[in-house]
């Protein structure tokens, strides 16, 4: 079979031939009870739908691992007229603690500055230590004040080879 489904570890950008499997994945992120502050846009069909769109400039990454898609990376806020993305991320539970995470961020970093963009942003609540902890990692400061939603603000300066 030719596509995502044919090699053991993928990296694609979403598009509407995976949707199917895309929804299937939106259901593993809603039943995470550890995802419960990842809450981007609501994990249902008709995002599912708009994701895998391809149209536009907003990116929407699957990581497929034997023909599933276990990881969700996106990087979106330029078809709203913002200059700076914002970065989301999710990894399944048994992708967790492999460096899946961290090479997902880097492609997404990656990404964003063959896109043209110098700075990336993203907002994280201040009891996901591990997300800070990685975020952290690759350099993100984040704001001494919460957001208006309780989130802590993080701001990464793109250098070649984040
Ligand atoms: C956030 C997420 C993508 C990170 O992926 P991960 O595979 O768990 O991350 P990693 O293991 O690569 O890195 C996490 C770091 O936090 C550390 N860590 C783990 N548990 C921790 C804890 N309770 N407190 C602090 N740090 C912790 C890890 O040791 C690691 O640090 P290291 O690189 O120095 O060893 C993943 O946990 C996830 O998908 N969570 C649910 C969705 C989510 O919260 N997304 C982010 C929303 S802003």
């Amino acid at each position: 079979m030719i596509g995502p489904m044919s090699t053991p570890t993928e990296l694609v950008r979403l598009r509407p031939e995976h949707v199917e499997a895309v929804s299937a994945m939106f259901e593993d992120i809603a039943a995470d009870r550890t995802a419960r502050r990842f809450h981007p846009h609501a994990f249902d069909r008709d995002n599912a739908i708009r994701v895998c769109s391809g149209a536009g400039s907003d990116l929407y990454f699957g990581l497929w691992v034997r023909g599933k898609p276990c990881g969700y990376g996106m990087l979106r806020g330029w078809d709203e007229g913002f200059d700076v993305p914002s970065l989301g991320i999710w990894v399944s539970p048994e992708l967790r603690g492999t460096g899946a995470a961290k090479a997902l961020m880097s492609f997404l970093h990656l990404a964003a500055r063959l896109s043209g963009s110098t700075r990336i942003r993203l907002k994280v609540h201040p009891d996901n230590p591990r997300a800070i902890t990685l975020y952290r990692s690759f350099g993100y400061r984040f704001s001494e004040r919460l957001e208006s939603d309780g989130q802590m603000l993080g701001m990464l300066d793109l250098q070649p080879g984040q």
